[in-house]
């Protein structure tokens, strides 16, 4: 069966001031050398994939100092047209938060809300057809699930992650289409695997290797799934389900521990 691809509005941050100085994840070593100009072309690969595939991406201005602000998907989560804006667990990312806030008021969003309690954007929330899965466990703080339910009138599902390596559930969760998900069952608490085999008993599951390069950190449009071109099983898993996998060499900002997901905010209207 063709899958079909529908338009989508992104939002995203160039890495103009990426870097690694400081280490809020297993994946980031100061001491590691980092290029900020090869950051810069992979990053503009992506927002020109986006076009050619014809989405629409709108850019948000990065501010000098916050050198994780590329990572967009963690500024907010759009539903609706509503905006719940971040509330970032460490002091090196809690300024983005204002940018996001500035940004969607400018754009005429009218439901713009932060969220009273630490909320990571969609690094952490993941619209899947009706429902919202919410991850938690290092970064979002459960009490916003329940504040996302309250403030998008959708049932929010709570998933516990238990890896550090897998800190954010769009690190270890993807999802593909309305009721189609590919995962890292390891990155779950056994209760959270539970529910998941519950939820989607044919979802695609991610092996170690395919995991430890990011292949979960991926984008669907319903047919075209941009994820890490390292990521050969979940190439050819995906493929075979009958979708179109498009590989990515985001190797650079792989080193703050993020990847094509991580940059990519959906708007939804
Ligand atoms: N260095 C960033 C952090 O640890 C990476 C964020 C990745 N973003 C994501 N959506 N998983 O906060």
């Amino acid at each position: 069966m063709p899958r079909t691809a529908t338009p989508r509005h992104y939002l995203m941050v160039r890495p103009t001031f990426f870097d690694v100085e400081y280490s809020i994840n297993p994946w980031m070593n100061p001491k590691k050398p980092t290029d900020t100009d090869l950051a810069i072309a992979q990053w503009e690969w992506l927002r020109d994939l986006y076009l050619e595939l014809g989405h629409r991406v709108e850019q948000l201005e990065p501010r000098p100092g916050l050198l994780d602000m590329v990572f967009a998907a963690n500024g907010a989560t759009v539903l609706n047209g509503q905006a719940f804006v971040a509330r970032f667990r460490h002091p090196q990312r809690q300024p983005e938060a204002g940018a996001y806030l500035d940004w969607f008021r400018e754009h005429g969003y009218r439901d713009v809300r932060q969220s009273r309690w630490v909320n990571e954007g969609e690094g952490d929330y993941l619209v899947a057809g009706g429902r919202i899965l919410a991850g938690t466990g290092f970064r979002t703080d459960s009490r916003a699930h329940g504040e996302a339910a309250e403030f998008f009138g959708v049932p929010v599902t709570g998933l516990t992650l238990v890896d550090p390596h897998y800190y954010h559930l769009d690190t270890a969760l993807c999802v593909l289409d309305a009721d189609t998900v590919m995962y890292y069952p390891r990155a779950f608490s056994p209760d959270s695997r539970r529910l998941l085999e519950e939820l989607y008993p044919d979802a695609i599951r991610a092996g170690d290797l395919d995991a430890a390069v990011f292949g979960l950190n991926a984008v669907s449009d319903g047919r075209h799934v941009v994820l890490p071109q390292a990521a050969t099983g979940l190439i050819a898993q995906v493929r075979e389900r009958g979708f179109e996998p498009i590989g990515a060499d985001m190797s650079e900002l792989l080193k703050a521990g993020g990847s094509v997901k991580c940059c990519t905010l959906e708007l939804r209207t």
